[in-house]
């Protein structure tokens, strides 16, 4: 018999919430596409870039608060959009909220939710939040998904462009994995009739994989709140967001669970950075473990970082406390580690703190 653990670092919530769930919900929560190797490199390649300290700076007083579309946040780092929260625990989406509430943080709420967005607003009604959205095939369910959102107090909508299908995620396919019994997507219900006994491809048939730059512009022209982008991947695609409105630029490739062999996000964040030229800012998520790793994307330029499996590890564990603990330990380790490169806050990171690329 194994000897009880306190949690410490992101790897020990891993590893416990494996001992916890069930292998459906385990390989959903935790797979990527195919072989899996964006999944892998995503991990490994913010360690790859080396860190450069800086010494002899007055490192007594550090402070990790920064702003993200004008909100102030207690550290550079997000909740990220992730679907059927009550399926890593009975708290789900409302103790996600009230984690990130506790921690200073910023929660966005996935379409594919597993509680009303009125609920998880109630559960943390003074926090911020921003509502992800799938534009739907039927753009009446997105307009009221939007609705929904206002209502709930979101001040912002991330539209995720880099998952028009599912990808082909082989763990789900093994387990048969299906949403299970006394669990419903409130956005997928409304498209489809019903959530429980849906596969991954049929949930991701709600979404319109028709949609182009101009149809994105044509939907942010029309929308309520700012509108960023989320699942950008190369320079190009970040130029022609910002040509077509958008308020944010979010690097990412979804954990690794849409095209296998795409490059690791922290290997195209400077690349994005560096097209977007301070126009919007640009937040980045994938593989962050550790407070050096949210270190590395700062210094590449990004304004926040975000964390999917992270978060939904923390939840599983300990329910709303763990996912507060999660983040409240990268936001540690990102304090401990910002002192010892000698930043003092998140906006003195820049590239001079990093070595060099693998
Ligand atoms: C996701 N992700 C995601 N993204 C999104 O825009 N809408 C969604 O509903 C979901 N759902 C979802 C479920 C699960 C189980 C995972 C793991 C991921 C992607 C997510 O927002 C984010 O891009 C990645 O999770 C970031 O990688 P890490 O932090 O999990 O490595
Ligand atoms: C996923 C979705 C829901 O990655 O975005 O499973």
């Amino acid at each position: 018999m194994s000897l009880p653990t306190t949690p410490i670092n992101v790897a020990d919530y891993q590893r416990l919430a494996g001992e916890i769930l069930a292998d459906g919900p385990l390989g959903y929560f935790n797979g990527g596409a195919a072989d899996e190797n964006t999944l892998e490199a995503n991990e490994l390649a913010w360690a790859k870039f080396k860190l450069r300290p800086r010494v002899c700076v007055d490192v007594s007083s550090i402070s990790t608060t920064t702003s993200v579309l004008g909100h102030e946040l207690s550290a550079p780092l997000l909740v990220a959009p992730t679907a059927l929260q009550r399926m890593a625990h009975d708290d789900g989406e409302i103790g996600m909220a009230q984690a990130a509430a506790s921690a200073g943080s910023l929660m966005v709420c996935s379409t594919l939710a597993s509680t009303p967005l009125a609920q998880i607003a109630a559960a943390a009604p003074s926090a911020p939040r921003w509502l992800q959205l799938y534009l739907s095939r039927d753009r009446a369910v997105s307009e009221s998904l939007v609705e929904q959102g206002v209502n709930a107090g979101a001040s912002a909508i991330v539209v995720t462009v880099d998952a028009p299908y599912a990808g082909r995620r082989e763990r789900d396919l093994r387990n048969g994995f299906v949403v299970p019994p006394g669990i419903d997507m409130p956005g997928v219900t409304a498209a489809l009739g019903r959530s429980e006994g849906l596969s991954v491809e049929e949930f991701f048939s709600i979404v319109d994989p028709s949609l182009d730059w101009l149809a994105l512009e044509e939907f942010i022209s029309g929308a309520p709140l700012p509108v960023l982008i989320k699942g950008v991947q190369c320079g190009e695609d970040a130029r022609l967001a910002c040509e077509h409105g958008v308020a944010g630029i979010i690097v990412s490739n979804h954990g690794g669970r849409q095209l296998d062999n795409v490059a690791a996000t922290a290997d195209v964040l400077g690349e994005v950075v560096d097209a977007v030229g301070g126009q919007v800012e640009v937040l980045v998520d994938g593989g962050i473990r550790r407070g050096s790793d949210i270190c590395t994307a700062l210094a590449l330029g990004a304004k926040a970082v975000l964390v999917g499996r992270p978060a939904l590890w923390g939840l599983t564990v300990g329910g709303s406390a763990g996912a507060a603990d999660v983040l409240r330990l990268l936001a540690d380790e990102l304090s401990l580690a910002m002192a010892l490169l000698g930043a003092r806050s998140p906006a003195e990171l820049n590239r001079g703190h990093l070595a060099k690329n693998g």
